[in-house]
């Protein structure tokens, strides 16, 4: 069924969001290696992350609820699946990679499907890799259905070559259920969830950034240049001794659902604070973005809870004029994406987005659906292989918008019609529950029409 969205007269208040989507993810999982029990607050009700308590249990966790929001769960004194059980990982791609890994470190046999989007969605970036460490997968060539026979995996040192916090935690969870010892290098670096987890809940794992060092030029000694002592930007090394022990996890507001509503506020001319959002800066690329394209951007009240930073984010809307996002800013707003098209939609000039060719492998082909609900505005979107180019338009008009079932495209073109001229619509908006069920109860929230 289609949802009508209106344009908004203002956009104005103060919200929280849902806990983080990418913690509660790791929360879930990890409490199959746990040694105790661990508690997850402030754990969202999302399908994504109903998909990981679903896996945590085919592995014989035990999950409870008794409060609003927190999840107890309850590790096995014995890691063990059923034989010919097949863990169901629906849309969710963090589940099934990071399930995959927990699987290949241990002595079970796990099956894993998962929806037609995620069928469609690369799995060789895992399979690749937990095989060179030893374990024994069965793939439908690179995609789910995949069988993942687990073995006592190698040491294992690799440089990810792709930029993928997915890939980055299945071999660091592999690492863990083996006990194996296992050492990575990122060239660009991604979300750290699960570093800081597995050392809030004692694992022993450390990080190391390489940093810039100032030389003399050998051609010319006045001047000085800035060299890398090594080729990569940060390694991880976790211990063959790490252990989860377990304990607990205070998840923050999830940064990747308030960007629509601080998005909103850019858009509109409005101003929006999220409380309590997570601000790890591994993740909050799109307050830059923000920044540089003429909005204001306030954080305040910031604290450290589970080794996760959150604080209160404004946002205030100003004139808006387009920029070129830089190759190495993509990764810190992944997500984000879509919003950074619309956001160009609406700027004086022209934005160009490359180095995003992932965006084609998310739950939709995101450059296609960006493009496809732009060019509906009348607003001119060229599309590269690995980017886009937008021009700003002075009024884009609303459309009938397509969410390609992809609840990011959803969310973020209900955000698009607050500023259109006229009305638009939503040809589905159900994915939505995917990430975030209350969205259009925040909007309502901060939306007055
Ligand atoms: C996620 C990592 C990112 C992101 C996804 C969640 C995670 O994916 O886009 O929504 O929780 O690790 P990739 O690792 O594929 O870049």
């Amino acid at each position: 069924m289609s949802t009508a969205l209106r344009s908004a007269r203002r956009v104005s208040g103060t919200i929280t969001v849902p806990g983080d989507k990418s913690i509660a993810h790791r929360a879930a999982l990890m409490a199959i290696l746990a040694r105790e029990p661990v508690t997850a607050r402030n754990f969202p009700d999302s399908e994504d992350c109903r998909r990981s308590l679903a896996a945590a249990e085919a592995f014989g966790v035990e999950v409870r609820s008794e409060i609003k929001n927190e999840v107890v769960l309850y590790p096995p004194a014995k890691l063990t699946v059923e034989p010919g059980m097949v863990i169901d990982c629906g849309n969710s791609a963090t589940t099934a990679r990071l399930v995959a890994g927990i699987a290949a470190g241990t002595d079970c046999i796990v099956a894993l499907s998962g929806d037609r989007s995620l069928s469609r969605r690369p799995m060789d970036r895992i399979i690749d890799p937990l095989t060179a460490m030893g374990a024994e997968l069965v793939d439908s060539h690179g995609h789910l259905p995949l069988t993942v026979y687990g073995r006592t995996l190698l040491p294992f040192s690799y440089r990810l070559p792709l930029a993928s916090a997915q890939v980055k935690s299945a071999l660091l969870l592999a690492g863990l259920a083996s006990r194996c010892g296992v050492t990575l290098q990122e060239n660009t670096v991604t979300r750290d969830h699960t570093e800081i987890m597995i050392k809030a809940l004692s694992g022993e794992i450390s990080v190391r950034d390489v940093k810039p060092v100032v030389q003399e030029d050998p051609v010319d000694p006045r001047k000085k240049r800035r060299v890398r002592p090594e080729t990569f930007k940060r390694e991880i090394v976790l211990s063959p001794h790490a252990q989860v022990v377990g304990g607990e996890v205070d998840i923050p507001g999830d940064f990747s659902t308030a960007a629509y509503f601080l998005a909103a506020a850019a858009l509109t001319g409005g101003e929006i604070s999220v409380e309590g959002v997570g601000v790890n800066p591994t993740r909050t690329g799109f307050l830059e973005h923000l920044k540089a394209v003429g909005a204001t951007v306030e954080i305040r009240d910031r604290t450290v809870r589970s080794g996760e930073a959150r604080a209160t984010v404004t946002v205030k809307g100003g004139s808006l004029k387009a920029r070129k996002v830089a190759s190495d800013e993509a990764v810190g707003m992944i997500d984000e994406l879509p919003l950074v098209a619309i956001l160009a939609a609406y700027s004086e000039g022209t934005t160009v987005v490359r180095d995003a060719r992932e965006l084609r492998v998310k739950e939709s082909d995101r450059l296609n659906a960006i493009a496809h609900n732009l060019q509906a505005m009348g607003v001119s979107c060229g599309m590269l292989e690995d980017g886009l180019v937008i021009e700003g338009a002075a009024e884009p008009s609303g459309a009938d918008f397509v969410s390609f079932g992809d609840h990011r495209i959803a969310m973020a073109f209900s955000i698009a019609a607050l500023a259109a001229a006229g009305p638009s619509s939503l040809d589905d908006s159900t994915s939505v529950k995917v990430s975030c069920p209350q969205f259009y109860e925040l909007l309502g929230q901060i939306v007055t029409k």
